[in-house]
């Protein structure tokens, strides 16, 4: 039997995942908004790429939840997104009720989903999507630290003239202004980053890193940065359709791991076909604990204020 993703908010987030997933054909998707007729126009110029793209994906743009019924993943785009000058916590009020309202239509639909939350400030919407779908937290995470990291390896790839694809990186934390970018797992194929470039290097591209996303919005003037975090959550839906069981830097729920309890953070976790299946605790430095710590504590400030 064929997967089904369905991704809510056709906005161009949303709309952009539903074109990774459908030309990997790997999966059928539903394309779910509110607006009329954007989700339908969109599906409908989705589709007609398929048979250039030799893709066998099916996909529908609809208003109607029932469409969605029966996914196995759940992508939240649904919301607004940044404005030139806004922070990403600019956006939590609106965004909390537009995600609240989609968390109790997916839960009913699709009650064994594994759902990707990607709408701003996404630490504290994967806690309300957790919260609100009551599903198990191993089914609910959230799209950030990927996103972040491969960020900071386009910037170090360009700084050394190397392949992005030999470099890594690992962004930990909240995805937001104090993201915890750790520069000692910095590596070009194993080899350490200080290595290769000067420290204060280093520090200037993980600096650009923290104000990725700001940087885009304020180049596009309208909307945010879509191809990188739709590129971002399709290498989350292909390692768990096919049980892939990557690890990834993404926000899972925390009840004791790192020291923190009952908040979702940016960490390194396994993905597979059951979720967040493993999440792997790494040893951190003094600093690097007090920068997590930090962190944590502006999540959970958002969080604290509806309750959750
Ligand atoms: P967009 O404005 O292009 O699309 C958002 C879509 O959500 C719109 O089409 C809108 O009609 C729809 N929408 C609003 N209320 C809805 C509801 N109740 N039900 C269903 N759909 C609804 O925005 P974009 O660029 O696609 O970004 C979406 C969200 O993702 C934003 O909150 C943005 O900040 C966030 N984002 C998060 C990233 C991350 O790394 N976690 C990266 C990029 C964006």
């Amino acid at each position: 039997m064929r997967k089904k993703v369905s991704v809510i908010g056709a906005g161009n987030v949303g709309a952009t995942t539903v074109q990774f997933v459908v030309q990997s054909g790997i999966a059928d998707a539903v394309l779910f908004d509110v607006v009329d007729g954007l989700p339908q126009g969109k599906a409908l110029d989705l589709a007609e790429a398929c048979p250039l793209w030799n893709s066998p994906s099916t996909i529908i743009g609809t208003q109607d939840y029932s469409d969605t019924k029966d996914s196995d993943i759940i992508v939240i785009t649904a919301g607004l997104a940044r404005k030139p000058g806004m922070s990403r916590n600019d956006l939590l009020l609106a965004n909390a009720n537009i995600v609240k309202e989609v968390c109790i239509e997916i839960a009913k639909m699709s009650p064994n989903a594994i759902a990707i939350v990607v709408t701003n400030p996404m630490d504290v919407m994967a806690q309300l999507a957790w919260k609100t779908t009551e599903f198990s937290c191993k089914r609910v995470m959230g799209m950030g630290g990927i996103l972040d990291a491969s960020r900071l390896r386009t910037f170090l790839s360009r700084e050394l003239h190397v392949s992005p694809e030999d470099i890594e990186a690992l962004v930990l934390g909240g995805h937001g202004d104090d993201m915890v970018p750790l520069s000692r797992f910095m590596t070009v194929k194993g080899i350490q980053m200080t290595e290769l470039l000067p420290k204060k290097k280093i520090d200037a591209l993980i600096e650009r890193t923290r104000n990725g996303g700001a940087e885009i919005v304020s180049l596009l003037k309208s909307g945010s940065a879509y191809y990188a975090p739709a590129a971002a959550i399709f290498q989350m839906i292909k390692s768990i359709l096919l049980d892939e069981k990557r690890l990834f830097p993404c926000a899972a729920y925390l009840n004791g791991e790192y020291g923190i309890k009952d908040t979702y953070m940016g960490v390194p976790v396994i993905l597979g076909k059951e979720g967040v299946e493993r999440i792997v605790e790494i040893k951190l430095t003094k600093e690097e604990k007090a920068q997590f710590r930090k962190s944590c504590t502006s999540v959970r400030k958002l969080i604290k204020k509806f309750s959750i």
